[in-house]
């Protein structure tokens, strides 16, 4: 304990109030301590500040704040130092608004592209995904803000978020759905840690004690707070006894009410509690202590967004270097979205953005000799014929077309996940169109995730915007001029098809279930084991310049596993601009028992370097680098034998190599043996692992293999019950309900909808603020069953939708 002095002056039922919130977005203080409440905000790419005083015609109810680009964004930068200034000018945004706790970033795994909320996630990668988390959580912390790193764990779908049990192996957990949290709980140490809302094998990641006591507390080190996501709570007595600090949002008290009643039954002893007060108060303090008054320059950053947006937006296609822009060039500008771009995503981290600039703007800015068409609509997803034959006919009087295309806002939120990797046809057809009018047709691509691209290969050049923020227009404009030279690389594979995916046919899994039966080949390490063909590969993306590598040396060429590995190369600028270069090392075990995807990233440089300028990059290797997890001594392993080390400038195109051989001084390990009872492994077909297969994987029987008519009970959603003629006519009324509420914006209600129909009925009563009562639950659920009348349903309807608008992304824009 930190403060047992503070603790031992506090009552039971002073100590139970600090593990639930004050309300959505305080916390409590300690008065006698004077230790005032602290306030916690979204985040993560900008602040999204409750507005207390919000004007009726604001539907956005959060504070003005400047955009960032979004995680997908800026993860392929590949650049720490630039992660740390977004959270050092973040942190100054929060502490001008007086937030003690900004609550990202998110770094779950993309396991498959379509996920809704991959924009708000970095990397299909965990090393990269950790490096880069570390590196915000540093910036912002210091500051003297704390960051809540999200979602505590194995949350890589929208669908069913709030229900789903994902069952998933330990192996796979440490190796891919844990480390980043790992890196950046190590290196960064949050001041507080989001768990998931869904369960991890059988119980609720808020009172997963595996989860939170286990590995994050345990093995980790970690002391700080760990808070539920927002109605993540099941039963806070087991959550805190798990290892939970914090309930948010509060529920009234009936959060602090339980934790008396199981301190008195004896179910929850004092001393768990004592412990999680212990995390808050030592919360409290640090967030006071550093509540500093602040005040900060939008313009500058909003500037600090632009340039982090140049510096990790990703250049895709450069055919004939038709880019950058030639000077004097005739320029049609083509699409919607070159007017009314979209720079973020939805749902949580949602930002009131006042200075949102586009890139038709921005073009004309710097005296471009620009003539515009609309192409499409973009609010309708729909073209015409005229729009088509407008944009063709002024394409072809121009010398290049640049076509602004990618997903709208329907396609990607919070709430919901994407159903495929399309983008709207009416896109497509546009850039058809475009393209067969003028060969010079260049795209620029927006959107937070993957897309398939069949129109490719009919056009010279394609610019991946991401989720730029708000300053994606300027960014754009200085990367197509050659103002900037583009540096980003992707930080996720981009998949021919979406069936080439390693977990197509196991996401987003059954009712209540999703099994990750593809394992640790997630990404490039399935592509790239099954040799399957990918569009754009991870780690990959151009430059205005070319660079060489050269001169690769190893440190030694046999170590122990408790030795490091120096590993040194040469990176040459040989084109004639200045540029950057993401520069990789991926490690490959050249033979092992277990299997093991092809190689695996553990090291990265960026370099900046003029026209003809040579570094020297230096990396260190140690035992992580090369183990594996064995589930046998329940610890990194490494398997003696040859490795090889791999360097270069993407996952597939690695031109230096060299062999070093790894000595385990591991005793006596057992290295678990799955090629009788799981063979599919050993050859990365993960499209066909057998239940039998999976089982032997899990070391278990797969649970919910008996699935039959739900029986809806407090922790059931809406959906579940969709089946029944009660929940039918209860979910129509919803539909229209918030068809109502969402005032015409479609993505809006979508994921309004989503979310009322996925959200197990306890929440209703905790997020309607009283509204929804545990009898209107109970009686919801006789309903639901066929058990009562359908008396007083109007009122449960009414309650539903209060407690909807509690739910946090949707909170303020209600
Ligand atoms: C989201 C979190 C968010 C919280 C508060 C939840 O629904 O999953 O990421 O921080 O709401 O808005």
């Amino acid at each position: 304990m930190k403060h047992p002095e503070l603790l031992a002056q506090l009552t039971l039922e002073e100590k139970a109030q600090l593990c639930s919130g004050k309300d959505y977005w305080h916390l409590y203080g300690i008065e006698k301590f004077n230790l005032p409440s602290i306030m916690v905000s979204d985040g993560p790419h900008g602040l999204r500040k409750h507005n207390d005083k919000k004007d009726k015609t604001d539907i956005m109810g959060s504070v003005p704040a400047v955009c960032f680009p979004t995680a997908s964004c800026t993860a392929a930068s590949w650049d720490e130092d630039l992660l740390f200034e977004m959270g050092q000018t973040l942190g100054e945004e929060c502490l001008a608004e007086k937030i003690s706790v900004l609550l990202g970033p998110g770094v779950n795994m993309k396991r498959a592209p379509i996920c809704g909320r991959n924009f708000e996630y970095f990397s299909e990668d965990p090393y990269l995904a950790g490096k880069i988390a570390a590196a915000f959580i540093k910036g912002v912390q210091s500051k003297g803000v704390g960051t809540s790193i999200k979602h505590f764990a194995a949350n890589n779908q929208e669908a069913r978020r709030m229900t789903v049990d994902t069952i998933v192996d330990e192996r796979t957990l440490r190796e891919i759905y844990l480390p980043a949290f790992e890196t950046a709980v190590k290196e960064a140490n949050p001041w507080t840690v989001m768990n998931a809302y869904n369960k991890l094998n059988g119980d609720y990641c808020a009172e997963n004690a595996w989860l939170l006591n286990k590995v994050l507390r345990e093995d980790w080190g970690y002391e700080n707070v760990v808070v539920t996501d927002w109605g993540a709570e099941n039963e806070i007595d087991k959550g805190i006894a798990a290892g939970q600090s914090l309930e948010m949002p509060g529920s009234n008290g009936l959060g602090a009410k339980k934790l008396v009643e199981a301190v008195k039954r004896g179910t929850l002893s004092e001393e768990a509690l004592d412990a999680r007060v212990d995390d808050i108060i030592e919360l409290l303090m640090n967030a006071n202590d550093n509540l500093t008054e602040c005040e900060y320059d939008k313009d500058a950053h909003h500037k600090v967004a632009r340039e982090i947006a140049e510096n990790s937006m990703v250049l895709l296609k450069n055919e004939d270097g038709i880019l950058p822009l030639k000077p004097g060039a005739t320029v049609c500008v083509i699409g919607e979205m070159a007017k009314a771009p979209r720079y973020q995503g939805a749902g949580s981290s949602q930002i009131n953005a006042k200075n949102v600039d586009c890139a038709y703007d921005a073009m004309l800015n710097e005296g471009l000799r620009v003539v515009y068409c609309r192409g499409y609509d973009k609010q309708q997803n729909i073209t015409s014929l005229p729009l088509l034959q407008e944009a063709a006919e002024c394409a072809r009087h121009t010398d290049v077309a640049v076509v602004f295309i990618g997903l709208t806002e329907i396609y990607e939120s919070e709430g919901f996940d994407r159903e495929n990797l399309t983008i709207p046809q009416s896109h497509v057809d546009l850039v058809n169109a475009v393209a067969a009018a003028n060969k010079n047709t260049v795209v620029v691509l927006s959107g937070g995730a993957p897309v398939e691209m069949p129109w490719e290969p009919r056009v010279k050049a394609i610019l991946n915007a991401y989720l730029g923020g708000e300053a994606s227009g300027e960014a754009v404009t200085n990367l197509l001029t050659g103002k900037v030279n583009p540096s980003g690389k992707l930080a996720e594979t981009y998949p021919v098809k979406f069936s080439d995916n390693p977990a197509y046919f196991y996401f987003p899994g059954s009712r209540r279930s999703v099994e990750y039966r593809e394992s640790v080949y997630v990404g490039y390490r399935y592509y790239d084991t099954a040799n399957v063909p990918v569009h754009f590969p991870f780690g990959y993306g151009l430059s205005y310049t070319n660079f060489a590598y050269s001169g690769l040396k190893v440190s030694k060429k046999k170590i122990k596993d408790t030795d490091t590995l120096t590993v040194s190369f040469k990176v040459k600028n040989v084109g004639s601009v200045a540029g950057a270069e993401i520069a990789q090392l991926y490690v490959k075990d050249n033979e092992s028992t277990i299997f093991r995807p092809e190689k695996e990233l553990k090291g990265f440089q960026k370099v900046f370097l003029a026209p003809g300028e040579e570094t020297t990059v230096t990396l260190t290797l140690d035992k992580r680098s090369f183990a594996y997890y064995n589930v046998n001594i329940h610890d990194w392993h490494v398997e003696t034998g040859k490795f090889t080390i791999l360097v270069g400038p993407s996952s597939r195109d690695l031109p230096l190599s060299a062999e070093v051989t790894v000595e385990s001084t591991a005793k006596d390990v057992v290295i678990p043996d799955l090629r009788e009872t799981a063979p599919a492994y050993y050859t990365a077909n993960v499209h066909e692992i057998s239940d039998a297969a999976f089982e032997a994987l899990l070391g278990r029987p797969i649970p919910y293999q008996d699935e039959d008519t739900p029986y809806i009970t407090l922790n059931s959603s809406l959906e579940e019950a969709d089946g029944t003629p009660a929940g039918k006519k209860i979910n129509a009324a919803l539909v229209s309900l918030f068809r109502a509420i969402s005032g015409g914006n479609p993505s809006q209600e979508k994921m309004m909808t989503s979310m009322a129909l996925q959200i197990p009925i306890r929440c209703f009563i905790s997020m309607s603020m009283g509204v929804f009562t545990e009898d209107m639950a109970e009686g919801l659920c006789k309903i639901l069953n066929g058990e009562g009348t359908m008396q007083g349903i109007g009122k449960i309807i009414g309650g539903i939708g209060e407690a909807v608008k509690g739910i946090g992304p949707l909170m303020s824009s209600i």
